[in-house]
């Protein structure tokens, strides 16, 4: 199949019934049109960071952090980072997602898998010095901060489709400036920045898809 037919086999899906998380990911795009006269209402800002912290995480973890920016002269300074990327001043909300890359949260997590009767005393000190063990060097501790928190980000965008916002998630941007600006310690790691708001209307055609054909290995690569 092509990706041009696998593409048009995802516009006919949009027709069926479908299950309101099915529906929310075919239909979720990384959108650029903004109603810029609107912002994200505090509630709904809380609402979509509490669907980020559903995502599942390596050992409930929970690895993440969240810096929302509704201020306009620090937008201004975040599009200057993003190297002029409008978009989000125009969406009137920037979130940077930052992963752990240092196991903070590992003593009170595992308390809780003991306490809730999941894991024994002994079972929980032995598999948080596993967990603790995936931080061992800089370069895991990153790149474990970096899975957890994109599953958290993927979480923001399709919370804000299914209420009916537009979200964009961005790597292009200077990374330590925008770390630097918004006054993350050194050992949380930038992984996404997300602008977010009220939809200013369509956008663009999705672009083709790979086909799954191309993209599924069964068995072996
Ligand atoms: C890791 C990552 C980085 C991205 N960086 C940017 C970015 O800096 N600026 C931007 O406008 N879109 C960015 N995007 C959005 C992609 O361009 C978009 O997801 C892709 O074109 C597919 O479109 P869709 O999400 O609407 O299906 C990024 C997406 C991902 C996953």
């Amino acid at each position: 199949m092509s990706s041009q037919q696998a593409t048009d086999e995802l516009e006919v899906a949009h027709d069926e019934e479908l299950p309101a998380a099915i529906e929310a990911i075919r239909s979720r795009r990384s959108g650029h049109n903004f109603d810029a006269d609107e912002q994200l209402d505090d509630e709904t800002l809380e609402a979509v960071i509490r669907d980020a912290a559903l995502a599942p995480s390596s050992y409930n973890l929970q690895p993440w952090e969240f810096v929302a920016v509704q201020d306009d002269e620090t937008l201004d300074e975040i599009v200057e980072l993003a190297y002029g990327q409008e978009h989000i001043k125009e969406a009137g909300t920037a979130i940077l997602v930052l992963g752990h890359t240092e196991p903070e949260t590992a003593d009170e997590v595992f308390q809780q898998w003991a306490d809730a009767g999941r894991m024994d005393e002994e079972a929980a000190d032995e598999t948080k010095a596993t967990a603790v063990g995936m931080y061992d060097d800089e370069r895991m501790g990153r790149d474990y901060g970096i899975r957890n928190a994109s599953l958290a980000a993927e979480n923001i965008l399709l919370s804000a489709h299914a209420r009916g916002l537009t979200a964009t998630p961005m790597i292009g941007f200077d990374h330590a400036g925008v770390s630097d600006l918004l006054d993350a310690p050194e050992d949380k790691v930038p992984v996404m920045l997300i602008a977010i708001g009220p939809s200013g209307g369509d956008e663009p055609e999705r672009l083709p898809r790979r086909d799954v054909d191309e993209i599924l290995h069964r068995e072996s690569y």
